[in-house]
C-alpha cells in the first residue's frame, strides 16, 4: 500500500515477470501473499503475486496518495490465525499484516494450530513475515497473554480461531473481547459451533466477506445457537496490484495465453472455458462437465457454427479428492470428450490460466462462495463469468451485463449449457461482457477499495471498542 509501484514499464521488467509467471506454473513453493478465492473452502485456491520486490518500481513523479490506514501508525495489533498455510484465510490475514506494517503499526502474529511435524511451508511463511517486520509469537504463554492485553486491536481470523480465546487467555478473556475484530470467511454448518463462537456476541465487531454470508451468519447464530452477532461489517475483497499489472499488460497476457494453450493443446481460435477451484463436489466441477457435455450436444443437434470448445478444470488434486475426481474423469471418458476436457493440478499461479481463458465458470454449489476472489480476478482479465446464483457471486457478477447467473444444483445444468453455447458462438458478446466486468473491478474491487473498507472498519472498532460491552464486565 505505502509504496507506489508502476507496473513494469520497461520491457526488461515485463519479461522478467512473464518468466516468473511461467516458471511458477510448475513450481509450488513460490512466494505468494494474496489469497484468491473461495474462503468458504479453507483449501481453496489462490492467486499469484510475486511479492519479492522484483517487479516493483518506485515512481518519482507519482502523486502521493494518502494511505487510508495511516491512523494505525504505531498501534499495536495482534493477529490470531487458526493456522498458517497457503490457504485463503491465513493469506488474507497476512495481506492485512503487511498493509498494517507498511503504515507503521506494530504487528504481532500468532498461529493457534501448528502442525506437529516440521512444516516447510509454514516455516517459509513465518520467515517472510519476519522479513516484513511482523513479530511472530507462540500461541500460548505469558507473552501471548500480555500482548493481547496491551494490544490496541486483536483480529481473530476465521471462526475456528475462537478456540484460542479460552485456551490461552483463560480468566483474561473478558478484558480482551471488547477490542476484538473477528474476521469470518466461512459459511458451512460445522462452524456454527458453540465451541468456536460463544464469545462472538461480546467482541467489538465481525467483518465478513459478503452480504450473503453476513446474513447467513446472522440467521444461523440466532436460530442454531441462540446468540446474537456483534456489530457486523461487510468487506468485499479486492484484486492485488500484482494481479492487475499482469491483467492490464497485453503483451504479458498474450505470452501467457500462448504458453498455456500450447501446453493444453488448445488452438488460439478455440474457445476455452474453465473452472478454477479446488476440485470438490462443493465447487460443482461435476455439474459443470455435465453442462459442457450438454452444450456440445446442443451444438451438434442444432448444427450450430461454433468454434471448437474446450473445458479445463484447474485445481485437480488426485490425492485429496480421489473418489470425486475419479468420477469426473470417468464421466469424461464415458462421454468420449477427452480431447475437449483438460485437468490441471492445483496451482497457486492462476494468472496464466486467466490469460489463456475465454470464459470463467464459477459453479460453486449450495450456498455458493463466501466471496469468490477468482471471480474478480477473472473480470480483471476481461473475462465474462458464468456463475451460480448463490453467495458472493451474486454480489460480484451483474447478471446479463458482466456474465450470466444460473441456478445451483441439477436445475442449473441446462441453463449453464445454453449460456456456454451463447458465449461460444458470440465473440462480441464475450468481449462486451468482459469489458463490463473489467470496468466493475476497476470501480469496486481493487486493493485500494478493500484497504479503504478495512480502514473504516478498524477506525470504528477503535473508536467504539468496549463502549457497548462495558456494562457486561
Ligand atoms: C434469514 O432469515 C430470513 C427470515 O427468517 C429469511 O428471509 C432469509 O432468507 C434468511 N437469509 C439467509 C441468508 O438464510
Ligand atoms: C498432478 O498431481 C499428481 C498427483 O497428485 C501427480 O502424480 C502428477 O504428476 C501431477 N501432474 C503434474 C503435471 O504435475
Amino acid at each position: 500500500m505505502g509504496k507506489h509501484s508502476v507496473g513494469f514499464n520497461s520491457p526488461k521488467k515485463r519479461y522478467l515477470l512473464i518468466f516468473l509467471l511461467i516458471f511458477s506454473i510448475s513450481s509450488v513453493m513460490i512466494f505468494i501473499i494474496r489469497p484468491s478465492i473461495g474462503f468458504c473452502d479453507p483449501h481453496g485456491h489462490y492467486s499469484v503475486s510475486n511479492d519479492d520486490g522484483l517487479i516493483q518500481v518506485n515512481t518519482g513523479n507519482a502523486e502521493v496518495e494518502r494511505n487510508p490506514l495511516d491512523f494505525m501508525k504505531s498501534k499495536l495489533v495482534l493477529l490470531v490465525s487458526h493456522e498458517l498455510s497457503l490457504s485463503g484465510g491465513p493469506l488474507l490475514l497476512m495481506e492485512l499484516a503487511f498493509l498494517l506494517t507498511s503504515v507503521g503499526s506494530k504487528v504481532v502474529w500468532i498461529t493457534n494450530q501448528k502442525p506437529t511435524v516440521e512444516d516447510q511451508q509454514m516455516h517459509s511463511l513465518e520467515h517472510k513475515m519476519l522479513g516484513r517486520g511482523v513479530q511472530v509469537l507462540p500461541a500460548k504463554g505469558q507473552e501471548a497473554i500480555d500482548t493481547a492485553l496491551k494490544a490496541d486491536l486483536v483480529v481473530l481470523n476465521t471462526a475456528v480461531a475462537g478456540k484460542w480465546l479460552d485456551a490461552v487467555l483463560k480468566n483474561d478473556v473478558s478484558r480482551v473481547l471488547p477490542k476484538i475484530l473477528w474476521w469470518i470467511h466461512e459459511m458451512r454448518g460445522h462452524y456454527f459451533s458453540v465451541e468456536y463462537v460463544k464469545h462472538l456476541p461480546f467482541v467489538a465487531g465481525a467483518m465478513i466477506d459478503s452480504h450473503t454470508t453476513a446474513e447467513y451468519w446472522k440467521n444461523r447464530t440466532r436460530e442454531r445457537l441462540g446468540i446474537k452477532m456483534p456489530r457486523t461489517y461487510v468487506v468485499h475483497l479486492g484484486n492485488s496490484k500484482e494481479l492487475m499489472e499482469v491483467a492490464e499488460d497485453s503483451v504479458a497476457r498474450r505470452v501467457l495465453r500462448e504458453h498455456i494453450r500450447e501446453s493444453l493443446g488448445v488452438r488460439n481460435e478455440d474457445v476455452l472455458f474453465a473452472v478454477i477451484n479446488s476440485v470438490s463436489r462443493g465447487k460443482g466441477q461435476d455439474l459443470f462437465l455435465r453442462a459442457f457435455h450438454e452444450s456440445l450436444q446442443i451444438i451438434q443437434d442444432q448444427k450450430l457454427q461454433v468454434p471448437v470448445m474446450h473445458a479445463v478444470i484447474v485445481g485437480s488434486d488426485m490425492n485429496a479428492q480421489t473418489k470425486f475426481e475419479t468420477e469426473l474423469r470417468k464421466f469424461v471418458k464415458d462421454k468420449g470428450i477427452q480431447d475437449h476436457v483438460h485437468f490441471v493440478n492445483k496451482t497457486l499461479a492462476v494468472a496464466p490460466y486467466l490469460a489463456a481463458l475465454d470464459v470463467l465458470v464459477q459453479n460453486s454449489q449450495a450456498r455458493g462462495e463466501c466471496f469468490g476472489r477468482i471471480t474478480i480476478e477473472a473480470m480483471a482479465f476481461q473475462l465474462p463469468v458464468l456463475g451460480t446464483a448463490a453467495g458472493g457471486t451474486t454480489e460480484i457478477v451483474v447478471d446479463g451485463s458482466t456474465g450470466w447467473l444460473h441456478p445451483v444444483g441439477k436445475e442449473g445444468i441446462l441453463p449453464l449449457a445454453k449460456n456456454i453455447v451463447k458465449l461460444a458462438a458470440n465473440p462480441e458478446m464475450r468481449s462486451k461482457m468482459g469489458k463490463k466486468g473489467y470496468g466493475r473491478v476497476k470501480e469496486t474491487f481493487m486493493e485500494r477499495d478493500m484497504a479503504n473498507r478495512i480502514a473504516s472498519v478498524l477506525k470504528e472498532v477503535l473508536q467504539n471498542k468496549g463502549k457497548s460491552n462495558r456494562l457486561r464486565f
